[in-house]
């Protein structure tokens, strides 16, 4: 067993906890998975904080037991999570109910009546985004009206990745990349919206301190000492919202670069060097880095249209099986189209109640087309979003992260549906190289997060190019596609 000391990144993810381990020259010398429980009903999403915690400690001490590693040589750690999901504890610092996650849309009508109440103009203003039901904001308003008993004993807020940090530190804290997509932060004061928290009966106690991703916020406690054998002389920092910490592990920290990441989620995402306003279509994110922001648009259901049809029509297969039987189909899967709106939409849409759709079957269909159709119209969907960035950049090569990146095939499906190069990552790892990173400077090993960067994300020599003809096709198709939002919009039932 080495007594080289190394950090660990902790992404907790939508499908599983994973953790990784960095050494000091960026090297990663193990990692390890823990997949969770969703619960789905139509229009929500939950998950369990504290099985969020067992299953980080799992991940942990299968470190241990799967690579040797020594868990007393951990120096530091940091997080990664997904955003937007609320999490309440009581005043005695209890879990009061299951978290709502950033893909639950039961709130749709609590944003009606935020938007009634606060002048959208005014939103912007202050907050930099329009809201939507991800926000912990309208999922506040639903627990008062629908769980009273709940919101009556409201003592602490939190977002999942801080309840981490709780459990392990002690402290209710937040970084500014994950305040920013709560719906009550503040852009320009970088403090929570007294205006917002009063209009809507917020107690500004409730809220966390904010930090910055690299700051340290405490050390290990001797309970987790205790569960993990990690030191209590480990330093913890504040950590930073998945797509911000994936884009630290993607190295996407310059104005040109453009992110496209198909997890659970689908995201298109892009650094700016300043808080432009804009007409909220983009959403407006602190970055990891201070002073640093990115705008990013958001299809709600990618990864999990995926996993969606693997669960429902080929559980025997496994994602790389699947990704190619898209292969045995054709360009355009033989006319077949798919609409990934399984939990409703958010950019460029921004509706809750559509939901998705094949259209266009015929006899000639077979399984094969119904995975390429998916794997094409989840694309599509990022498309609406890189359109909106053509607008007013021009962008020649996109990096891509995410399950959707572990697929040649798609790869290629990406380059051609953007009609841009697409290139990837060495060994890539996304959020948790993102929140291992700043585990790391936070302890000094790089100086900046910009030099961690520069001296750990490698890039395949690979690209993927798109074809002329294939580009023509798809930009054929992709007109057709965007009409089936307009078509089943008429088909709401909610
Ligand atoms: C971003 C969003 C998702 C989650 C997924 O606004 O809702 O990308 O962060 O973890």
């Amino acid at each position: 067993m080495s007594n080289e000391k190394f950090v660990l990144g902790i992404d907790l993810g939508t499908s599983s906890i994973k953790v990784m381990a960095l050494g000091r020259y960026g090297t990663m010398i193990s990692e390890s998975e823990k997949v969770t429980d969703l619960t789905n009903l139509e229009g929500y999403s939950e998950e369990d904080p504290n099985e969020w915690y067992q299953k980080t400690i799992k991940a942990i001490k299968a470190l241990e037991s799967k690579d040797g590693l020594c868990l007393k040589n951990v120096d530091a750690i940091s997080f990664s999570g997904q955003m937007h999901g609320l999490v309440l504890l009581d005043k005695n610092g209890k879990l009061l109910c299951n978290s709502i996650l950033w893909n639950d849309t039961r709130s749709f009508r609590e944003v009606e009546e935020i938007n009634e109440r606060i002048d959208s103009n005014d939103l912007l203003d202050i907050t930099g985004n329009k809201m939507v039901e991800a926000y912990l904001l309208p999922k506040l308003l639903w627990i008062k009206k629908n769980e009273p008993k709940i919101w009556n004993e409201i003592g602490r807020i939190l977002l999942p990745k801080d309840y981490l940090k709780y459990k392990i530190v002690g402290l209710i804290n937040t970084d500014f990349s994950d305040a920013t997509g709560t719906g009550l932060f503040d852009i320009k004061s970088r403090k929570w919206s007294l205006r917002l928290l009063n209009e809507f009966d917020i107690k500004k106690e409730w809220m966390p301190s904010i930090t910055e991703s690299v700051d340290v916020i405490g050390h290990v406690n001797e309970e987790f000492y205790k569960k993990t054998g990690i030191p209590q002389s480990a330093i913890v920092t504040s950590g930073a919202a998945d797509n911000a910490a994936g884009a630290i592990g993607a190295g996407v920290y310059k104005k040109n670069n453009l992110l496209t990441s198909i997890g659970t989620s689908g995201v298109v995402l892009k650094p700016e060097k300043s808080l432009i306003k804009g007409d909220g279509i983009l959403q407006l994110e602190y970055s990891a880095i201070k002073n640093r922001y990115y705008s990013m648009g958001v299809t709600l259901s990618a990864g999990h249209s995926f996993d969606w049809l693997r669960k429902t029509f080929f559980s025997k297969k496994s994602f790389n099986e699947m990704t190619k039987m898209a292969n045995h189909s054709k360009l355009g899967a033989q006319g077949m189209m798919f609409a990934p709106y399984i939990s409703g939409e958010r950019t460029p849409h921004f509706d809750a109640k559509i939901r998705g759709s094949f259209t266009n079957i015929s006899d000639i269909n077979n399984e094969n087309d119904f995975v390429r159709a998916t794997m094409e119209g989840i694309t599509f969907s990022l498309k609406e979003i890189v359109e909106i960035y053509s607008e007013y950049d021009d962008i020649d090569e996109i990096i891509s992260i995410g399950g959707g990146s572990h697929s040649r095939v798609w790869l290629q499906i990406q380059a051609d549906i953007f009609g841009v190069s697409v290139k990837t990552i060495k060994g890539e790892q996304g959020p948790s190289l993102g929140a291992a990173l700043l585990a790391a400077v936070a302890i000094n090993w790089f100086g900046t997060i910009e030099n961690a960067i520069d001296q750990t994300v490698e890039y395949n020599a690979e690209q993927y190019m798109p074809e002329e003809g294939n580009s023509r096709k798809y930009q054929e198709i992709y007109q057709d596609y965007k009409k089936i939002y307009q078509c089943t919009k008429e088909l709401e039932r909610i």
